[in-house]
């Protein structure tokens, strides 16, 4: 599957995600419902990079699983690389996720019971495609590295700090050299100076790969990094806040 140049790698039309108000203990009527996210259009080209900042609960962490996938809209499109990918079944879903998207969860999603350098393999051990498990190694290995974790491969995430087990998450994001990186709160567990080594590390892979970042953070530095920074309020984008940064060269 090829990436077509001319073609934004992600649009996104229309998107909302409503939930029942389940907080609401009365009976629960059908208008009884949570507005998580309302009418959300994003038109995302090759190499950009975008910041989606926002209030904690403004909806956030629910857009990142939207268009990475993971989740599906009430309403609204999704176009990745020119699929619409509601129209795919979950085996084609995970199949384009695991080719295209690499994803840094907010709460890392390690397994357990692997060691850090199982965890960064398992993107490609799980590709269809010739990978050996030498090659696989030799790639993880060099992504820890990189991450400045080559001393705790064969440490399980239990074993490992948050900041650790966030580096590890990253590593594992990136082994599969991603067209898309989508990253909540990347640098959250982070101190300063192994935030700002992470920070570099993803535009690295932004320059060298054109890699596309949407990341959410609160961090201000990472997000004066990205060339857009785009601010969620209540589940919908607020357009005066939406600052479209001067091109960075
Ligand atoms: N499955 C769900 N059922 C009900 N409410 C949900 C569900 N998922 C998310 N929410 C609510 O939707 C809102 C947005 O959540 P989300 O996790 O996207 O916020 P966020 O912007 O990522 O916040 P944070 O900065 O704290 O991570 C929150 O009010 C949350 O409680
Ligand atoms: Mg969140």
């Amino acid at each position: 599957m090829k990436d077509s140049v001319n073609q934004p790698i992600l649009l996104v039309e229309g998107l909302g995600k409503t939930v029942a108000n389940h907080a609401n203990h009365k009976q629960v009527l059908a208008e009884d419902a949570l507005i998580i996210l309302h009418d959300i259009d994003l038109c995302i080209q090759r190499g950009d990079s975008v910041a989606i900042v926002g209030p904690s609960g403004s909806g956030k962490s629910t857009l990142l699983g939207l268009i990475a996938g993971l989740d599906v809209p009430t309403c609204g499109t999704i176009h990745l690389d020119g699929k619409n990918i509601l129209q795919l079944n979950e085996d084609e879903r995970a199949a384009l996720r695991g080719e295209k998207i690499g994803f840094v969860f907010q709460s890392f999603q390690l397994l357990p019971s692997f060691t850090a350098l199982e965890n960064v393999m398992l993107p490609l051990e799980l590709q269809e495609n010739n990978t050996t498990y030498a090659q696989a190694r030799q790639q993880a290995e060099e992504l820890l590295a990189r991450v400045g974790l080559s001393e705790r491969e064969h440490h399980y995430p239990g074993q490992l700090s948050g900041g650790e087990q966030q580096r590890v998450a990253i590593a594992r994001a990136f082994v599969s050299k991603p067209s898309l990186l989508f990253a909540d709160e990347p640098t959250g567990n982070l101190d300063t100076h192994t935030g700002q080594q992470v920070i570099d590390f993803m535009f690295e892979l932004n320059r060298e790969q054109g890699t596309t970042l949407v990341l959410v953070t609160h961090d201000h530095v990472l997000a004066n990094r990205c060339a857009r920074v785009l601010e969620l309020q209540d589940g919908q984008f607020c357009t005066t806040a939406k600052t479209a940064k001067a091109e960075q060269g």
